[in-house]
Formats: C-alpha cells, sequence, structure tokens
C-alpha cells in the first residue's frame, strides 16, 4: 500500500512540475517575446549604423558595474534559462531562444544563438519549418564553394527571420575517423577542404550580419567522451593537421566568434585552454571576436577560463558568477581589467553587428522561399556521389516498367542526426517518393518495400526492371551524442553522462547492419540491374558487398528535397558530379585508432589519404574519388610563367569532357612532397576548381598555391619554414596517384 502511495506521490511531482515547467517556460518565453536584437532607434536615432561602435562599446563598459561587466559573460541567468531550456525542449521540442547579454539600464540589445549546419534550428513562434539542406559532409562533397556560400546566404536569412543573430556554426573539425559520430556536421577529412568551406560559410552568414562562430576549437573529433576526453597533441600535427582550416577561417573570414571545444587538448579542457584561446587564436591568428564555451559542459573553472581568455560561458550563469569573478579579484587572482578586456572584446564585436544596416527586412516570408526549396534540391544533387558504376546508371527512361525501390529507410524522413544541427523541414521527400514521382511521367510502377521480410524483397527485385537499394544509417545509428528525456534529468554531472546509453553518437562497427549486408547480396544476385544507394554521414565498411553490386551512389543525408535529387541522377537528368571529402579504407582497421569509450587518446601526424599513402595501406576508393556520366580527359599541365620573386605559383591544365553529355568535373591539385628531408605526407591538396563542361567541350583550368602553403612547422624553432628540395605538383579528378598529371622538380627559392 505503502509503495503503491509513493509512486503515487512521484507521479503527482511529476506532473506538477512538469506544469509549473511549462507555465514557467510560457510566461518567459512571451517576456521575450517583443526582443529587439538591433539597437534602439529611438535612443540612436534612424541611422544607428553610423554610430562609431568601438567607441560605444568603451563607453559603455565604463558606465557598467562589475556585476553588470559579469552579466555580459554568460548567457542567461539560470532561474531564466534553465525552465525555458528544458520546457522548450521537453513540451515543444523546439529549442529556445537565450538572450545572452542583455542590458536594460544602458539600452544594449542581447544576441541569441541559433545553431544551423544544415538549415535555422531556433524557431520562432510563428515559425514551424524552415528550408533543410543535405548534411556539411554531403555539401562538402560538392567541392563547390560557392554552392556552400548561398547555402549559407540562405540559413543565415532564415536564422533572421527566427530572430536570432548568431550563427553557432560551421563546424570545422577534422575527420580523423570515420566512425566520429558527427561527422555529418562537418567537411571531411582534409585541412584544406574544411577551410575552404568554413570560410565560405563564414563569409555568407555574416554576409547577413548574422554573427559566425565557427566550431569546436579544437581536436573535437570523437562524441561519446566528448565531455571527458584528453587530446594529446604534439605541436607540429597540431599546427599542421589539426588547425591550419581554423586559422584560414579566422584570418580571411574574421567570424564575430568562435567556440570552444568540450574536451581538453594535451592536459587542459578547451574553454580554459590559454594556449589555445589566447596564444594561438588571439596572439598569433589575431582573433578580434569573442569566444564562447561549447554547451553546458563547457567551462569547470571560472577563474581558469578568464585567465585563458576566454569571454562568454554559455548557455547560461554557473562558473562566470559574481561571487567566485569577485573572490579572484579580492585576492589578486585576477583583475577588474582583465575583465575588462573579455567584456570589450564582445561589446566590440556584437554592437558592431548590432548596429549593422540591414537592406532586408527579415521576416517569415524569407522563410522557405521557392529560390531555397531549389537551393535545397541543387545542393543534394551536386553533393550525391557516384562511387561506382558498371554500366548500370543512368536507368533508362523506358516507360510502362516496374521499379522496385527496397530498404527500410527508402521511405523515410532522414535528415541527419537530432543533435544541434537539427533542422525543422516543412516536408522530406524520402528516396522512394522522389523516384516515384519521378516516374509517374514515364507510366511506371514504383513498388516500394521495407525489407522486413528479405525473401520478399528478393522476390520483388527478381521481378522488377529496375531496382534501387537503400541502405545506410539514422539519427539512431550516428551524430551527436544525445541523452534521452529522462536520462537527461538523472544527472547534470558531465562525467557521470559518458557511457550512458544515448541516441547517436560514435559508430564503433564500420559495417552496415548485417540485415542490410545480406539484403544487399541477396538482391544483387536476384537482379543486376540495381543501384546500391547510401544514406550517411562517412565512410562504411564495404567488403562483404561491394564486389557483388555494380553500382553505388552515395546519397548521404540529402536534406528535405533529397528523394527528388536522387531521382533526377538515377535518371540521367543531372549528371553526378560529387566527390569524396574523405578516403575510404579497404580495411577499416587501417584508419588511426579510435575509441569512442575513452578519456584519452594520442591523435598522431597521419590520418586519411596522407596516413594510407605514407604506409601504403590498400585504398576502397580514394579521397577525392566519383564518377560522372561523362568521361574527363587532362593534358597539359604547366606551371605558368614561373618567376621566383612572385609568392604565388600559377598553374594551368586542359581539360576535356570526352562525351557527349554536359556534365561537371571537380579537378584537384596535389603538392608533392615525396623529396622532403624530413618526415611528411607525400601530398597534400592544394587547390580545386569545379567547372561545368558542355558535351565535347575543351577548357583551360587554373589553380595556384601560395608559396608559404608549400611550408611546414618546425616546432623546436616555433615557426613554419620552407624546404630547399624539389617539389612536386599533380592535377586529376581525384587523389588516386595512377590517374594524376605530374610537373616534378620545382625548387623553393
Ligand atoms: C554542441 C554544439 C552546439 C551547442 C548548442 C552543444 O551540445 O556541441 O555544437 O552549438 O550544443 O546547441
Amino acid at each position: 500500500m505503502n509503495y503503491l502511495l509513493n509512486i503515487l506521490k512521484i507521479i503527482v511531482v511529476i506532473i506538477i512540475s512538469s506544469l509549473t515547467f511549462t507555465l514557467f517556460s510560457f510566461y518567459i518565453g512571451s517576456k521575450y517575446d517583443t526582443i529587439s536584437l538591433k539597437a534602439d532607434r529611438e535612443i540612436y536615432g534612424e541611422e544607428y549604423w553610423k554610430i562609431n561602435t568601438d567607441s560605444l562599446a568603451e563607453v559603455l563598459l565604463e558606465q557598467m558595474s562589475l556585476d553588470e561587466k559579469i552579466d555580459q559573460m554568460y548567457g542567461e541567468k539560470m532561474i531564466n534559462s534553465i525552465p525555458k531550456f528544458f520546457g522548450s525542449y521537453l513540451f515543444n521540442n523546439r529549442f529556445a531562444h537565450i538572450f545572452a547579454g542583455k542590458n536594460n539600464r544602458l539600452n544594449i540589445p542581447p544576441w541569441v544563438l541559433s545553431d544551423g549546419p544544415r538549415g535555422a534550428r531556433v524557431l520562432d513562434k510563428e515559425v514551424n519549418a524552415v528550408t533543410t539542406f543535405p548534411v556539411a559532409m554531403a555539401r562538402a562533397a560538392s567541392w563547390n564553394i560557392n554552392l556552400e556560400n548561398e547555402v549559407h546566404k540562405v540559413i543565415a536569412m532564415e536564422m533572421r527571420a527566427n530572430k536570432t543573430n548568431y550563427a553557432a556554426t560551421p563546424c570545422i573539425n577534422l575527420l580523423r575517423h570515420p566512425g566520429w559520430g558527427r561527422a555529418q556536421e562537418t567537411y571531411g577529412e582534409d585541412p584544406w577542404l574544411l577551410g575552404e568551406f568554413g570560410l565560405a560559410a563564414v563569409k555568407a552568414i555574416q554576409s547577413h550580419n548574422v554573427m559566425a562562430c565557427p566550431k569546436h576549437f579544437a581536436l573535437n573529433s570523437l562524441e561519446n567522451s566528448r565531455w571527458v576526453l584528453n587530446v594529446e597533441v604534439d605541436e607540429r600535427t597540431l599546427r599542421e593537421v589539426y588547425l591550419p582550416h581554423f586559422k584560414k577561417v579566422i584570418k580571411e573570414g574574421k567570424p564575430a566568434s568562435i567556440m570552444s571545444a568540450y574536451n581538453k587538448v594535451n592536459g587542459e579542457y578547451c574553454g580554459s585552454n590559454k594556449m589555445l584561446l589566447t596564444d594561438i587564436l588571439r596572439d598569433d591568428w589575431g582573433f578580434k571576436g569573442f569566444i564562447s564555451t561549447d554547451w553546458m559542459y563547457g567551462l569547470y573553472n571560472g577563474l581558469d577560463g578568464i585567465k585563458a581568455g576566454l569571454n562568454v560561458e554559455m548557455p547560461w550563469q554557473d562558473e562566470y558568477n559574481y561571487k567566485s569573478i569577485e573572490d579572484g579579484i579580492i585576492r589578486g587572482e585576477i583583475k577588474e581589467s582583465d575583465i575588462d578586456k573579455l567584456v570589450l572584446n564582445t561589446l566590440k564585436t556584437r554592437l558592431k553587428y548590432a548596429f549593422s544596416f540591414d537592406s532586408i527586412d527579415y521576416n517569415e516570408s524569407i522563410v522557405l522561399r521557392n529560390e531555397h526549396i531549389k537551393l535545397a534540391r541543387n545542393a543534394a544533387e551536386e553533393s550525391m556521389v557516384l562511387l561506382k558504376n558498371d554500366n548500370i546508371l543512368p536507368f533508362k527512361k523506358e516507360k510502362n516498367i516496374k521499379v522496385a525501390v527496397i530498404g527500410e529507410i527508402a521511405n523515410m524522413e532522414n535528415t541527419g542526426d537530432l543533435g544541434s544541427s537539427n533542422s525543422t523541414p516543412p516536408y522530406v521527400v524520402s528516396p522512394y517518393e522522389g523516384i516515384k514521382l519521378y516516374n509517374e511521367k514515364l507510366n511506371n510502377k514504383v513498388v516500394f518495400d521495407d525489407a522486413s521480410d528479405i525473401n520478399k524483397a528478393v522476390d520483388i527485385a527478381k521481378n522488377s526492371d529496375q531496382v534501387v537499394l537503400v541502405v545506410g544509417y539514422t539519427y539512431k545509428d550516428e551524430g551527436e551524442y544525445i541523452l534521452t528525456k529522462g536520462e537527461m534529468l538523472k544527472s547534470a554531472e558531465a562525467k557521470e553522462l559518458v557511457g550512458v546509453k544515448g541516441i547517436g553518437g560514435d559508430r564503433i562497427n564500420l559495417s552496415l547492419r548485417d540485415e542490410d549486408e545480406i539484403l544487399i547480396n541477396k538482391v544483387s544476385e536476384a537482379n543486376k540491374n540495381l543501384v546500391v544507394v547510401y544514406v550517411g554521414g562517412s565512410a562504411i565498411d564495404m567488403r562483404k558487398w561491394e564486389g557483388n553490386v555494380p553500382s553505388i551512389i552515395f546519397s548521404w543525408y540529402s536534406g528535405m528535397e533529397g528523394g527528388n535529387a536522387l531521382a533526377r541522377i538515377l535518371y540521367g537528368d543531372v549528371n553526378p558530379s560529387g566527390k569524396l571529402p574523405f578516403t575510404i579504407a579497404e580495411n577499416p582497421d587501417d584508419y588511426p585508432y579510435f575509441n569512442p569509450y575513452t578519456d584519452s587518446i594520442t591523435y598522431g601526424y597521419y590520418h586519411g589519404y596522407s596516413l594510407f599513402e605514407k604506409y601504403k595501406k590498400e585504398i576502397a576508393y580514394p579521397f577525392g574519388h566519383g564518377l560522372s556520366y561523362s568521361t574527363f580527359k587532362y593534358e597539359n599541365f604547366n606551371l605558368v610563367n614561373y618567376n621566383p620573386q612572385d609568392s604565388i605559383l600559377y598553374f594551368s591544365v586542359d581539360l576535356t569532357n570526352n562525351s557527349n553529355i554536359g556534365g561537371k568535373e571537380i579537378s584537384q591539385l596535389y603538392l608533392g612532397l615525396e623529396n622532403s628531408e624530413i618526415d611528411r605526407p607525400l601530398k597534400l591538396l592544394r587547390d580545386f576548381k569545379k567547372n561545368y563542361f558542355n558535351a565535347n567541350e575543351k577548357k583551360t583550368i587554373h589553380f595556384k598555391i601560395d608559396k608559404r602553403d608549400l611550408n611546414y612547422f618546425n616546432a623546436e624553432k616555433n615557426k613554419w619554414m620552407n624546404e630547399n628540395i624539389k617539389y612536386n605538383f599533380y592535377v586529376g579528378g581525384s587523389s588516386d596517384n595512377v590517374k594524376l598529371l605530374k610537373i616534378s622538380e620545382f625548387i623553393y627559392q
């Protein structure tokens, strides 16, 4: 009886606290309904964008009490943000608007974060859905930085329409191992590709006066133990492999902000890592914006954060609290001028954006415009990679035939993980829906089977003219590691949460599900007019079935228009033009050591193609590989008019589309380091171009390399240095040496 009574009491308590939570969250939410993120016109005048915001920031800082300064150093107070945050998540399934840095007395507007690697995440009350693009890894496979720029302009505009002005994107952590759960959020294994894509994203975001916040600084390439992991790395590996893309994005893109990672680097949490935040980011690269922590478990000691140069703790005030900061000042451990410096970085940066001129009125009508949806389809089309094709694709546009679309995930809304990169589309065209819609005009019968009964699926395949087998993953298999609602309430200690069974996270096993592997092999025996379409965010182990199938497409998590894009590629309306942004190993044991359940790992100098080439490991598909329905020929590779005084090396190559189909080719320029006198990779990507060619068209493609990009980092001397050696250069349609043209014997002068 007592036992029952206790259970009843618990239920009542849960219901009452839930209700209180909801009411409180609605109350807090509605309080902020009308908050403006821009400068107040009544106070600063109609032409507020003419005000010198750097001087204004200094004036405002002078007027602030110490507590007001500290208020600029965190998201919101816990009392506001926790109920709002959890209330929105638990009851509305929405991510809350967190208003950071608002000061009513001094009329300082707040800044509000939205994640958004594949679409604006935070939705305003009036908005129910936004344009949802293919995931970042897919877009990296397009190798089209202009497209990335367009995509991020749309994401930024839709963020503004949802009353947010700070984008926690792009994610530019390096894909060290394909098992990384958040692989889908980033741009692949290569620092050069990562840097170019990150830069395109940052420039686009900021062109709409949204503050960009590239993340996660640094070495965040493992998910499940991210809160406790210590990454050991030597100086040269850090500078040459894990940081060049951050450096490029910071120096050339000048983002307003950057987010520190959860993990430790060489024994110190990134949120309080002076070497990363001050020595490298500010002193070496000249970063002028503000640094925020990753959310919730990003800072463990406020004074350490201040000493390291961390500006803002997100999403709420915890370690940057009045007491510990004031005590720290009294004890002489930190000075008020340290606080001033940090607050000034933040204020100067965000006032610049709050006072910036906007020619666009960012209202709800901007969201989901037709051109945005078309761009989502276009991005999906450009990113799909035709991995293998033994004369199967494009499918013939026959009429009155039977097409089978088979697989558990073939008719599913599957746009990626449910972590911070989640986005809410108004609809998702699944592979089956896209193929069915396409075939309506051909009067073809399209049959879907979820393969729950393999024999039935095989029978359907046998009796069909064309077969599309869709296999791969969903948010349950990979993604940001998220806790279920119940687990989230169990503990607030990061350490205790590691190993708790959540959703998503890292993949230890790189194979597809056993049932999918069996299905692929059986269906391929039954019908050879078959394409296997893989949905996922990174490389897989294909050894058990790859040799048995004639055709494979990597379609990724392809966004709201993915099914339409897939159909247009399958039937040749679109010529595939994506290429792999990572290497696929023949044997997964050859990737670098990876363990999602460890608190310590060493990141070595080699990974990706540099590792496979250096140690002559077998590759299933090389970095940069992707087929087209056209065939391209490279000839006449030249170093153009080289003058030793020039800081830039210019190259050209003649490229011909030797086919009767128009198509795009991604040409890649690699630096060859075989003659190096120190331990270096054999080659490194240094430029790439994507061009469209009409049928049989020939063009000259131009590339360039800044001579500084031939350098290596000398850790003893703590500087970048060149080698007086003969450099080689390669050009071609993938990193596969056999297919590359080579120039040798260039001596650095
Ligand atoms: C993620 C970040 C994200 C933040 C806010 C964290 O859990 O690691 O990438 O920006 O949440 O949603």
